[in-house]
């Protein structure tokens, strides 16, 4: 086989057809109407216990932002209605609307102020400690979240409530109760899976001295994502996940448990209605878990490289490409490099060094060069591409006939940094929607994971 037969061949697998973009979005539909009412389905649909907020929320609250082994604590406050944006110190909040939209934020939208948050990770880049091994102890671990809590409250003895959004799928039993399923992301500390992770932090903030905070809501980041837009926007129904990890909240409006609105996590990276290539079984095989988070396998910063590595593995296999001067593991291309070599609109410059350092491959032809970066166009172009069949099938559901305006609340480093991914969704959409994509909007919402679980606790406090 020649070199321009290959690429062309295993992109036209990867650049989904309208009928193939059209497919998933019907399938995704089905699953969400069968994980919603109990029948079997790869979609998990678990409910939050939490609605949209009103927008008049007010108070200061913590806010523990855990969805890896980066974990983040802020101290946020939802003030007077003055200024139609978030603003924060700590973190800031943006939007990527087209200008058309900008005009939608709520007249008086709330204000957001974040103090100085305290970002700190689980595993000691220099090997000194790791909380996220399966020797430790969910107790060490939640202590340690507890001793940066105790940081960030620098003295304030103020009775605080307290949001943790914990990502990782869980048994959601109340706004306050969230029991892990298992485990994501490499995180393997003893003890936490099958356990309501409210208790473990209550318990270790107790152990900390800390008595004036208490836990009040626990949420996943794409609920808190959906949250902090909603405080600010009008007709967010649907909030995402597009990082290292993907997932998508909605906003369900009669939800079987309660007949009223609830946002329900999809867990839409455990999706299962897309075929898949040879280069993603090969990455399937080769994961953690194989056969699970099909779509996050597809879609995510975690595999992107792995997709594109499995490709170029078959080309050296074939003699297309030579044989690189260094192994190649994973993480060796990661959502970074991709990005670099989809910079390169004309020219291969960026695509040259990105083969020279990660991968190891000297002295490609121009031939060769062109086909690593078409590869990594189809490979990004369709995790974009497939998030936004999702969205449009999950719009189809909540609006048959697409007569209201939504906003589907982003966040994570593909969507915010990714060249080209944004436009991607909105060809995925289009494609799928036709016309009816016109009142669909997206927007990054940074940092939302965190505002919103100040969000979600400020609303359970209220409840109380
Ligand atoms: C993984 C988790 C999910 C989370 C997503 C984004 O898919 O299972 O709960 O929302 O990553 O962080």
């Amino acid at each position: 086989m020649i070199l321009a037969e290959f690429v062309e061949e295993a992109c036209s697998r990867l650049d989904l057809t309208s009928e193939a973009l059209q497919q998933v979005a019907a399938r995704f539909e089905a699953a969400m109407r069968d994980g919603l009412a109990g029948r079997p389905s790869s979609l998990r649909m678990l409910p939050s216990y939490i609605t949209r907020p009103t927008g008049d929320e007010r108070g200061e609250a913590i806010a523990i932002d855990f969805g890896g082994t980066n974990v983040r604590i802020l101290k946020v406050r939802l003030a007077d209605p003055r200024y139609a944006d978030i603003t924060t110190q700590g973190a800031e909040s943006s939007g990527d609307a087209p200008p058309a939209s900008r005009g939608r934020a709520r007249g008086q939208a709330g204000q957001v102020q974040c103090g100085k948050p305290s970002s700190f990770n689980l595993k000691d880049p220099h090997g000194a400690y790791d909380y996220t091994l399966a020797e430790t102890r969910a107790e060490e671990l939640f202590d340690f979240i507890a001793c940066h809590v105790v940081d960030v409250l620098a003295g304030d003895r103020s009775t605080l409530p307290l949001g943790h959004t914990f990502s990782f799928p869980c048994r959601q039993e109340g706004i306050n109760r969230a029991v892990l399923i298992q485990w994501t992301k490499e995180i393997r500390t003893s003890g936490v899976e099958g356990r309501d992770v409210t208790p473990l932090l209550a318990e270790a903030l107790e152990r900390q001295g800390v008595r004036n905070v208490r836990p009040r809501a626990v949420i996943n980041d794409t609920v808190g994502t959906l949250l902090a837009a909603a405080y600010m926007l009008r007709g967010v129904d649907l909030g995402s996940i597009c990082g290292t990890g993907h997932n998508t909240c909605y906003l369900e409006p009669r939800h079987p448990l309660t007949g009223k609105p609830m946002i329900v996590n999809m867990e839409a990276g455990s999706f299962d209605g897309v075929d898949l290539t040879p280069f993603d079984q090969a990455v399937n095989e080769a994961s953690v878990r194989p056969g699970e988070q099909l779509l996050e396998k597809m879609v995510s910063g975690a595999y992107l490289g792995e997709v594109v590595l499995a490709a170029l593995r078959t080309m050296v296999g074939e003699r297309l490409l030579p044989a690189a001067n260094r192994s190649w593991n994973r993480g060796t291309l990661t959502g970074v490099d991709l990005g670099q070599v989809l910079k390169d609109e004309s020219g291969y410059d960026n695509t040259k060094s990105v083969a020279q350092t990660e991968l190891g491959l000297t002295e490609l032809t121009n031939e060769q060069l062109h086909a690593l970066r078409k590869l990594v166009e189809s490979v990004t172009g369709r995790s974009a591409r497939l998030v936004g069949a999702t969205f449009a099938g999950i719009l189809r559901y909540l609006d048959p006939g697409l007569e209201r305006e939504h906003v589907v609340a982003i966040d994570g480093s593909l969507y915010a940094h990714m060249p080209r991914y944004s436009a991607g969704i909105r060809a995925g959409l289009e494609t799928v929607l036709g016309p009816g994509a016109r009142g669909v909007t997206t927007r990054l919402i940074k940092d939302g994971s965190g505002i919103g679980a100040a969000i979600a606790a400020l609303v359970a406090d209220a409840q109380e």
